[in-house]
């Protein structure tokens, strides 16, 4: 509870709070009669949200927990999720209606109808089943933020393989690792992408991360690399096992009959860090999933296909791009923005040129982005008419005051109504949001559990806080889009999930319920750490920097930071027998960032490097990452005397101020 009690401490006293406006109540698509729906008859509520969907055959049961904690929501239902995002489009006549206005980083831009996505999806979905790919294959998607990104997904879905998408800013050995794990039959990839005015090549990651195939060696399991080309760069070849995308789908017949698979098919495998190192392959089905996706979708963002444009900002390679850019927008019918580049190139007013030209109607994105337009100014932004906007998400970690004041005024106009959502990989949806036109906000708190999701707040024995009070966020019931377990390891589901308090799902986030019972979200209370929105541990990062010659032992902490949230901070002691470590601790820095990043990931490389020569722990050798996060966030030290060693705080504070080695 460290970090709970520490929030809490600093949580200031919210008083203020804002009504929805009476104009967008009048039109808005969720009611409070969806909290008494679902009071009344959970199962029932879910049972209407799940037929909201085109099945093949209906399903009679809604949810069978007799093998708990592993559900089975509406089983003997068949479907398809392609043919909900895509096909029921165009056979209920809104074919011509626009999927996505993508805006490339370069500035090129392609307009999508569903009718084209229609046609798109089909001839890769033959693609693939050329290649041999069918129900129950995986396939590694590590693409760019492009229209092939989304059409790759449902058409794996479309022939029933099960996708696992890898942001593309991981490194080769993480994409190894990912595919090793899933064994991949397929990789669909690009030549590169655009990052800030430059090509990032993403290809020749794939190739070091098969080298070894195709003999007993790393990701075996790959039979061919399927190449987008998108930045037209040069790209090693390996004949036989690479194909390019335009070679293998262009020439496809536009017919495909999709594939109708149970509910409870695997949909995809998405990897996120556990606490142990190894990343987790969560998976999630097919129809409760995309029930829990649409669902939400349509109540949180009030949805009016027909008129608006939504923009989510996240990247598909996380979940927020799987359920609220591919499938839940798409079921749908929206219009979507979907944009390649970072919000600063060519330009700080990148976003909010696009607001304009798209008339975008609802923005989803994160706090940390909002903070950054904060430090850049609101002349920015105002510098564009956003008076196309008419509310605005929030996701990824808790959003401070200040910066939702910020989204409200100068993004929002003080019109628009702000939904913030709590929800995880593992949940598959938005458990925790206001309802827009429902739910009077208070800046900063999350306020309450969706219709038909079962959400408490719990003390160390797993008993119900009273409001006012702090502790652990728990689900108590099972919803359709939870994950339904680790890819290939059980054991770790029901270990890392169920097995804190007794038949409550364990979200390893603390929060406070006010003195009204609303929710405020609090951090985790686990190793992992929230940075930019991404979900990082700490021992993933200091497993790598251990696996450098140089480094003897490394202690990782998120400590707070005013625009990422939570940065990655390490604490390293050097090894004394080690050659050529250089004498300047900047250098030393800088030399294990690059080997964090070229390891992990750009998004994994720590903000601070801190050479030194003890970490504090316990007597049983447990590093007090506590005491850590006190001196990278410059407080004075907490309690001390559980260390081994008490004298070693001050030999670390003394270290530092002789020079600090950011
Ligand atoms: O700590 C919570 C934080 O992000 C974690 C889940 O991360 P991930 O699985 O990567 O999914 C992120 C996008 C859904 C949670 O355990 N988190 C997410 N949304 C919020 C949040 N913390 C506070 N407020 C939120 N709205």
């Amino acid at each position: 509870m460290d970090n709970v009690a520490h929030t809490l401490e600093n949580l200031h006293t919210e008083t203020r709070s804002f009504r929805p406006l009476a104009s967008f109540a009048a039109h808005a698509n969720a009611t409070a009669y969806e909290y008494k729906k679902a009071g009344v008859d959970r199962l029932e509520y879910w049972r209407e949200a799940a037929q909201r969907l085109a099945w093949k055959t209906p399903f009679t049961e809604i949810l069978d927990w007799s093998d708990a904690p592993v559900a089975r929501w509406f089983h003997d239902g068949t479907l398809n999720a392609c043919d909900n995002a895509v096909d029921r489009h165009i056979r209920e006549g809104r074919g011509d209606r626009v999927a996505f206005h993508f805006v490339g980083e370069p500035g090129d831009t392609q307009t999508l109808t569903y009718a084209d996505i229609h046609e798109r999806v089909q001839k890769a979905a033959n693609g693939l089943a050329s290649l041999g790919v069918g129900k129950g294959d995986r396939v590694a998607i590590y693409l760019p933020q492009i229209p092939e990104a989304v059409v790759a997904m449902l058409a794996c879905a479309r022939v029933g393989a099960i996708h696992s998408v890898v942001f593309g800013g991981f490194s080769a050995d993480s994409l190894r690792q990912r595919i090793d794990d899933a064994e991949a039959k397929l990789v669909i990839t690009a030549d590169g992408g655009n990052r800030r005015g430059s090509h990032l090549a993403l290809k020749p990651l794939v190739d070091d991360a098969l080298a070894g195939h195709p003999e007993q060696g790393p990701a075996a399991s790959v039979e061919h690399v399927l190449v987008v080309r998108r930045t037209g760069q040069d790209t090693a070849w390996t004949e036989g096992r690479d194909l390019w995308w335009h070679d293998v789908v262009d020439p496809q017949p536009a017919e495909h009959e999709p594939v109708w698979v149970e509910a409870e098919h695997p949909l995809f495998i998405l990897y996120t860090s556990g606490t142990t190192g190894t990343p987790k392959g969560l998976w999630h089905s097919t129809g409760g999933y995309l029930t829990g996706a649409a669902q939400s979708h349509r109540l949180v963002f009030d949805l009016k296909p027909e008129t608006d444009v939504y923009w989510c900002t996240a990247d598909v390679g996380w979940i927020t791009g799987h359920s609220y850019i591919v499938y839940g927008p798409m079921i749908n019918g929206a219009t979507q923005v979907l944009y390649e580049g970072t919000p600063n190139t060519p330009h700080e007013g990148r976003w909010w040129e696009i607001v304009e030209e798209y008339k975008v109607t609802i923005l989803y994105t994160a706090p940390t982005a909002i903070r950054t337009f904060m430090k850049w100014g609101k002349a920015i932004p105002q510098q564009y008419d956003l008076s196309s906007l008419r509310l605005l998400g929030s996701v990824g970690e808790p959003i401070n005051p200040e910066a939702w004041m910020w989204y409200r005024r100068v993004i929002g106009g003080d019109r628009c109504p702000i939904v913030d959502t709590w929800w995880q990989t593992e949940t598959g949806s938005i458990m925790i949001s206001p309802l827009p036109g429902v739910t009077a906000t208070k800046p900063g708190s999350a306020m309450t559990p969706m219709p038909g999701v079962s959400i408490d707040v719990v003390d160390d024995a797993g008993r119900p806080v009273a409001n006012g009070e702090g502790g652990y966020l728990v689900i108590t019931e099972p919803w359709p889009s939870m994950l339904r377990g680790i890819w290939g390891n059980r054991h770790r589901y029901v270990s890392t999930y169920w097995n804190h308090f007794d038949g409550l799902y364990f979200a390893g986030d603390g929060a406070k319920k006010d003195v009204d019972g609303d929710l405020w979200l609090l951090g985790r209370v686990d190793d992992v750490m929230n940075v930019s929105g991404h979900r990082l541990t700490t021992t993933e990062i200091e497993h790598s920097l251990v696996s450098h010659p140089w480094v003897a032992e490394a202690a990782v902490v998120g400590a707070s930071d005013e625009v990422t949230g939570q940065a990655v901070v390490a604490f390293v002691i050097v090894r004394s027998d080690a050659h050529g470590v250089p004498s300047e601790g900047s250098e030393v820095a800088a030399a294990l960032r690059e080997h964090v990043r070229r390891q992990i990931g750009a998004l994994a490389k720590p903000r601070t490097i801190l050479v030194v020569s003890e970490v504090p722990k316990t007597r049983s050798g447990k590093i007090m990452r506590r005491l850590l996060r006190d001196v990278a966030e410059n407080r004075a030290t907490g309690d001390v005397t559980t260390l081994a060693d008490p004298t070693v705080m001050d030999a670390i504070r003394g270290g530092l101020e002789a020079g600090r080695a950011d």
